[in-house]
């Protein structure tokens, strides 16, 4: 890819020659027409002034993770929500906003990492778990009417024959990849370098691995982190069939799953390029490997049936969690009959005493009301009226960044050409995106920390909501050419 070189004269024009491949269609990506690099030394300085700000500002949450790590490992309950010197500790949020412990009303891009796609306590959510904690119970272990009316949802929403519920994302994939070995007899699975999808041990494989741990681009080699038990797994880069046909050339008989999420969702936003999904259902399919698609994070964000559905491509099992539960504890895996038909005769158990309590059903039936097909339309047009003006202001200011957008998500990637793959976005110019997220953060708007996530416009977001961030993004444009 073309990067842009940090010591070049920021008064220099580029012009931006696109030679790479086209992204699929039923994504969105616009990528500036001409850049000028921005100047490292500011961006520097405004990051060290930022800091100083947000120090001074959020002293409240300062305190409240003084006293967390008394207790919890870096004072939080997730490693995500970490950042150094300390995260925004908060009280309550509500629609689209959160209050910090500080007094501050912050606007809400995170929304629990596209989890709470449906808004902080829509009535429509708390009503229907209000319902059941007074009138239904939280937790039965036996069948229900409430799960299976779920499942028949989630079946026909998503195109599955078969479904199975579970309590979070890691779970899902866990028990995805074990119906696919029960199913193929065959244990190695091939996964996207870079890619994450939750703390299940073959998973754990080059998750945002160090360039120097991992070999070439054209032959990457796995990192497999001391504290885990990986089994055989095969790296591939992401929008690289020649690669996977490759790998599944000489290891294709002993492969049970390819894991991939059909668009990257924690390396910003990674579109598949035109055809990419294609490729390697086909090429899963010479090989009879099951394909999984992990819809953890586009599921509902992606639209109305997923993102699988909207890129074209079945694959044999899909992931899904956050978005499908309100903001509680749901994830499911389901898929293809023949493959899930482990779970029914007995070649694969799957177990857990919370999966599909009542509780969580109904808050699942209240996501499934709210997310019709035009509520996410509505949404995502939010979103785009968003993205464009932000391309309007990358253009004004000719900044070296391009948004990416997939239904109701959106980012800014701080580099004039595409991210397709991880290496690519270990080129990317992380120190002007650790700016721009601070930026937002220190005027009340707030993105997922990490660099790696995208915003989301959730069904309780306006385009007033949105204009604050394009209001934000402008005037940091400024402060980085004055
Ligand atoms: C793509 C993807 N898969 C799986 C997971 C794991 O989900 P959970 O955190 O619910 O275990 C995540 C979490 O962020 C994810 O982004």
């Amino acid at each position: 890819m073309t990067t842009t070189d940090a010591t070049s004269d920021s008064a220099t024009s580029h012009t931006n020659t696109p030679t790479w491949p086209s992204h699929d269609p039923a994504t969105r990506r616009c990528l500036p027409t001409t850049f000028r690099p921005v100047d490292h030394d500011r961006v520097a300085s405004l990051v060290a002034s930022e800091w100083e700000r947000f120090a001074k500002t959020t002293p409240g949450s300062a305190e409240h993770n003084v006293r967390a790590r008394r207790t919890l490992p870096l004072g939080v309950t997730s490693s995500f929500q970490h950042w150094d010197p300390h995260p925004i500790s908060v009280q309550s949020a509500e629609g689209a906003w959160i209050a910090d412990v500080d007094g501050r009303r912050l606007l809400d891009l995170s929304m629990g990492f596209g989890a709470m796609l449906v808004g902080h306590l829509n009535p429509v959510v708390v009503e229907h778990v209000t319902r059941a904690l007074e009138e239904v119970g939280t937790l039965f272990v036996t069948p229900s009417p409430q799960a299976t009316d779920m499942s028949e949802r989630f079946c026909a929403r998503f195109g599955l024959d078969l479904v199975r519920f579970t309590n979070s994302g890691t779970e899902s994939l866990m028990y995805a990849i074990r119906a696919a070995r029960a199913y193929t007899q065959r244990k190695a699975i091939v996964k996207i370098e870079g890619g994450y999808h939750g703390g299940y041990d073959p998973l754990q494989v080059s998750v945002k691995p160090a360039l120097a741990d991992i070999g070439p681009a054209d032959a990457p080699v796995g990192d497999v982190p001391f504290d885990v038990e990986a089994g055989t797994v095969h790296v591939v880069a992401y929008n690289d069939l020649a690669m996977l046909e490759r790998i599944l050339a000489e290891h294709g008989r002993d492969v049970a799953a390819m894991v991939v999420e059909p668009v990257i969702e924690n390396l910003a936003i990674v579109l598949p390029d035109e055809g990419y999904l294609a490729g390697v259902r086909a090429l899963c399919d010479q090989h009879g490997v099951v394909l999984i698609f992990d819809e953890v994070k586009t599921g509902l964000t992606a639209g109305h049936a997923g993102a699988a559905q909207r890129l074209g491509v079945q694959p044999d099992l899909i992931t899904l969690a956050k978005s499908i539960g309100g903001g509680l504890p749901l994830a499911a895996f389901g898929g293809k009959r023949e493959v899930m038909e482990v779970v029914v005769d007995g070649r694969m158990a799957h177990f857990g005493t919370y999966n599909g309590n009542p509780l969580v059903m109904a808050a699942a039936l209240a996501v499934d009301e709210l997310c019709t097909p035009d509520a996410l339309a509505a949404a995502e047009e939010i979103n785009v009226r968003a993205l464009d003006a932000i391309d309007d202001v990358i253009k004004q200011y000719e900044l070296p960044a391009h948004t990416v957008g997939m239904g109701v998500k959106g980012c800014v990637t701080w580099s004039p050409s595409p991210v397709r793959n991880y290496r690519d976005y270990k080129a990317t110019d992380f120190a002007t995106a650790e700016l721009s997220w601070l930026w937002g953060v220190n005027r009340n708007i707030l993105t997922p920390p990490g660099l790696d996530e995208q915003w989301l416009v959730s069904l309780m977001h306006t385009d007033a909501d949105m204009d604050l961030l394009v209001h934000d993004f402008t005037a940091l444009a400024k402060a980085l050419r004055d």
